[in-house]
């Protein structure tokens, strides 16, 4: 039973849903909104409080692509927590592939970055108690019928993961939609890794799945946005079964995974092969790489040589 949830990127699409639904649980006494913006946060507070008739919503300001604003968020928060979901983040828009002062790109460092010093922050501080949600994505082992390839690394080595943070790996032609997968697949095998060395600890990894109503798509190049928002959401993806799903169902697998027991630690949760919505199932089952647990040392290491 998680009493106190602190969710990143809480002010909108699936961080503020997960927060709504978490806030109806009758065990749940607080809900910490860790967001980038006082205003929409504050926003987002009354908006919640007024769904869901509870005032246990607290603010946290903080960049999740930028260290020493996490640093400084971790020292406001004063009580233990018992779980966090690592919500923020997407495939960032323009400037995804622009360098930040860390030396992860910007859609490296929102993904993960923040996330990383976070949950390492709060475990050294005595400041986590139960559970870690990270949300990852069925792009990492690919949707074949949407033309997404699944992620394939020649080694999975330090200097590998380090390419794909940095965004060397790409060379001269950074596609963020392909580049987004391999980011995720960075992280999902950094909470991997976690999961093995803090086995006190739940680290559960959960693809929402292809979710409407968020401002994911708005981040997109403008012809693939457009393709989305006018066709595929609305007249293929419902056709073609199990391929798209309601803001309230994306939510509700943050939740599950982070409330459910039959959600474990060490695994990444996402839907069947193929498959964008419907069931949730381990992804090692299909995509092998997630059962490695040097590779999944080797992403640890490589996200910490960007955190001084
Ligand atoms: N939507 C899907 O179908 C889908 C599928 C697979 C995985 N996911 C994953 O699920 C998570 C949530 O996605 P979503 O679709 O709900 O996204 P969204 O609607 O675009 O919302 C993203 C949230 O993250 C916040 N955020 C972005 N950068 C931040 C930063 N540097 N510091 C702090 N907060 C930041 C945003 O704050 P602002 O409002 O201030 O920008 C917003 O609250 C993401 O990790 C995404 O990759 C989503």
């Amino acid at each position: 039973m998680n009493e106190s949830i602190l969710i990143t990127g809480a002010n909108i699409g699936l961080g503020k849903e997960t927060a709504r639904q978490l806030a109806l649980k009758k065990e749940t006494k607080k809900v910490i909104l860790f967001c980038r913006n006082q205003a929409k946060a504050e926003a987002a507070k009354k908006d919640l409080e007024a769904q869901t008739g509870k005032k246990i919503f607290e603010i946290i300001i903080g960049d999740v692509s930028d260290a020493n604003s996490v640093r400084k968020a971790v020292e406001k928060i004063k009580e233990p927590i018992d779980a966090v979901i690592l919500n923020a983040g997407g495939m960032v828009g323009k400037t995804a592939a622009k360098l930040t002062p860390s030396g992860m790109n910007e859609l490296a460092a929102t993904n993960i970055l923040g996330h990383v010093i976070l949950v390492d922050e709060l475990i050294k501080h005595d400041k986590l108690r139960k559970a870690v949600l990270y949300p990852s994505a069925e792009a990492v082992p690919g949707v074949k019928m949407l033309g997404m390839k699944p992620v394939a690394m020649k080694t999975s080595s330090v200097d590998e993961f380090a390419a794909v943070l940095d965004g060397t790996y790409f060379g001269n032609k950074f596609d963020v939609t392909q580049a987004y997968g391999y980011v995720k697949y960075v992280a999902t095998m950094w909470m991997l890794s976690m999961a093995r060395k803090y086995p006190e600890l739940k680290f559960v990894v959960v693809s929402p799945g292809n979710t409407k109503g968020t401002l994911a798509p708005d981040n997109l190049p403008p012809a693939m946005k457009f393709m989305l928002k006018n066709f595929m959401m609305p007249i293929v993806f419902p056709l073609m079964g199990e391929m798209v799903h309601k803001l309230e169902v994306g939510a509700k697998r943050f939740v599950d995974g982070i409330s459910d027991e039959r959600y474990k630690s060490g695994v990444f949760y996402a839907s069947k092969k193929g498959k964008l919505s419907g069931d949730m199932v381990d992804q090692s089952t299909f995509f092998a790489p997630l059962r490695n647990s040097t590779f999944q040392d080797n992403a640890d290491k490589a996200v910490h040589r960007f955190i001084k």
